[in-house]
């Protein structure tokens, strides 16, 4: 029997779990079903300049816990139209995946992986989608990996700032990432009790937020944590924790310091959660390749690993929906979310 050979790349910004989902693959390919596997530099990129090395079985061990990517990443979109002089991407990398004698090509990514993943099977391409992102927002899946870790992180500094806020009684802003979406903003938000929580689903207004602030301090509670999640709509060119902030102190004249989490929160080991879910969707991709089953990205419904066809998953986004249960539930608690409606 011929072995099948397939190739892995991790593309778009990092997450904890990637090398996890790595091993998964590459441990099931070999371990399981003899398979050859490349791992390939730094996503796209490392296909267009055909720059691959062969994964070896002692190649994934140690590597379970350890953060970003033992392959490189980078944001390289080649797709992305950039004149007529321009090498033919898409070409380069078709020619190159032929040359290497790939059966498969697993592309390990979120939103912006997904539509060139899917674009490059529309060309013909045996590819394999396994979504992975911070931000939570690949539609089709209902979790994905990276989102985990990086909550463990935002709502462990939502923490730090509890104390320190309540000893200097400030507003403490805190801006956490998460790109359009606010899910991570939002969980994180929940979990560590903030008391305002803006996200870029809902639209806020800053009276209301001052207002309830306010509010608080009368009710003699005089520091507060405001969590913003990173794509709030806002008119200035600032972050979004500065122009919060600035906000907050015009309106209430109240102490206000704000913390930009940024990187941090894509950085280091995975959690336990994050480690089995890229470890199954690792070991469900290749189950799919030895099934000659192509053109599909692995997704988390319910307690299920499945796979969805590549072309349902697009370009589209899975934002927070405005009426998700836990913003209801927040309402009943008094968490603001910087508009004026209460659904109880
Ligand atoms: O998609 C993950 C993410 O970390 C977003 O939360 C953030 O907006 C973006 O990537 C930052 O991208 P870059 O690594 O290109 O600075």
């Amino acid at each position: 029997m011929i072995k099948k050979r397939i190739g892995i790349l991790t593309a778009g910004g990092d997450c904890p779990g990637l090398n996890a989902a790595i091993r998964g693959v590459g441990k099931t390919a070999i371990v399981k079903y003899g398979m050859e596997v490349f791992g390939i530099s730094d996503g796209f990129l490392g296909l267009i300049q055909k720059d691959y090395f062969p994964l070896e079985e002692k190649m994934l061990s140690g590597i379970l816990t350890v953060g970003g990517t033992i392959l490189g990443t980078s944001r390289e979109k080649p797709f992305k139209k950039n004149g007529r002089k321009a090498p033919d991407k898409p070409g380069l990398i078709k020619k190159h995946y032929d040359e290497m004698g790939l059966d498969c090509l697993v592309c390990i990514g979120g939103n912006g992986t997904m539509k060139t993943a899917t674009k490059l099977a529309e060309e013909g391409l045996n590819i394999i989608g396994l979504p992975k992102t911070i931000d939570n927002d690949v539609w089709g899946t209902d979790q994905t990996f990276g989102f985990d870790s990086a909550l463990w992180i935002a709502t462990d500094a939502i923490d730090r700032l509890h104390s320190t806020a309540n000893s200097h009684k400030r507003i403490m802003v805190i801006e956490i990432m998460g790109h359009d979406a606010g899910w991570l903003a939002l969980y994180a938000g929940m979990a560590g009790g903030g008391d305002v929580i803006l996200i870029p689903e809902l639209d806020y207004d800053m009276e209301t937020i001052n207002n309830y602030l306010l509010e608080r301090a009368r009710k003699k509670k005089p520091y507060s944590i405001v969590v913003v999640a990173e794509g709030i709509k806002k008119p200035k060119k600032q972050s979004a924790a500065e122009y919060i902030s600035e906000k907050i102190e015009e309106g209430t004249g109240m102490e206000t310091r704000k913390t930009i989490l940024g990187y941090i929160q894509r950085g280091g080991s995975p959690t336990p959660t994050d480690r089995i879910l890229a470890t199954r969707f690792g070991a469900y991709a290749v189950d799919l390749i030895a099934q000659n089953d192509y053109g599909k990205m692995v997704i988390k419904k319910g307690e299920k690993t499945k796979a969805i066809p590549l072309s349902e998953v697009g370009s589209k986004l899975r934002l927070v929906p405005p009426n998700h249960s836990l913003i209801e539930k927040a309402r009943g608690l008094d968490v603001c979310f910087g508009s004026k409606v209460n659904n109880f």
